[in-house]
């Protein structure tokens, strides 16, 4: 491992809006982390954090808490932030499965998924972030009737989502195969792209967006 990765690493131990291996709020993260009873929203395989961020600059009312097991990634997102004053963001370096550990019941109101990998083979499909064993894992922690949201420039994944989506009869809220060709703009759909985002809109990729309920 390359001296730079290990003096990232060796830096998210000490930084205090990172979690890594340590599920210390576990129910708590109103009162012991953020200090206010607002939403907490994730975002899933944040990278650099980009999509949370974001969110939290507009939606200085919701605490957000962006999750990816790559430290050196986790790293970049948690110095952004700082520089960011932003006090409404959290991260969590952590495999997704692992999340139950970090989170009660009900505790968390809504999540983002952007830009994950879209694990093309059959063999893979345990590891798309929208498939059944996720959805498993997200109700054991979000709201009941809480949004997922997915932003993705696989088509696949969009259509095998819609799939899982109808085969639990989850409940889908929004569904825009291609979010700039739309005449309305949402503002947090369309005004914050992350780092994958720009790289696949350089290659002309459309961009896809679901948004559905788990009950
Ligand atoms: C293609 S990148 C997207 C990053 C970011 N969302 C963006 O759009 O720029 C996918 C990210 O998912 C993370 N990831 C994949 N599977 C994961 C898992 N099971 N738990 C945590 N992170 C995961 C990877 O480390 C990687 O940073």
């Amino acid at each position: 491992m390359s001296r730079s990765k290990l003096g990232k690493y060796a830096a998210i131990a000490k930084m205090d809006n990172v979690y890594e291996r340590n599920p210390v709020h576990k129910g708590e993260w109103s009162k012991t982390h953020f200090g206010n009873e607002n939403d907490i929203v994730l975002e899933l395989a944040c990278g650099k954090g980009d999509y949370a961020r974001g969110l939290a600059e507009i939606f200085s009312n919701k605490n957000f808490i962006g999750v990816d097991l790559k430290g050196n990634r986790i790293y970049t997102a948690a110095n952004l932030a700082k520089k960011g004053e932003l006090n409404n963001i959290a991260f969590i370096r952590e495999q997704i499965d692992h999340l139950p550990e970090y989170f009660a019941e009900n505790e968390i109101s809504e999540i983002w998924i952007t830009f994950p990998d879209p694990f093309l083979k059959n063999s893979k499909r345990n590891k798309r972030l929208t498939s059944p064993k996720f959805v498993e894992v997200y109700r054991q922690f979000l709201k009941k009737e809480g949004f997922v949201h997915l932003k993705t420039d696989s088509l696949s994944l969009y259509e095998y989502t819609k799939e899982i989506i109808e085969e639990l009869k989850l409940k889908t809220i929004k569904d825009y195969p291609d979010i700039y060709a739309m005449d309305k703009q949402e503002s947090e759909l369309h005004n914050i792209q992350t780092y994958y985002e720009k790289k696949h809109l350089e290659d002309r990729r459309t961009i896809m967006y679901l948004c559905f309920q788990i009950d």
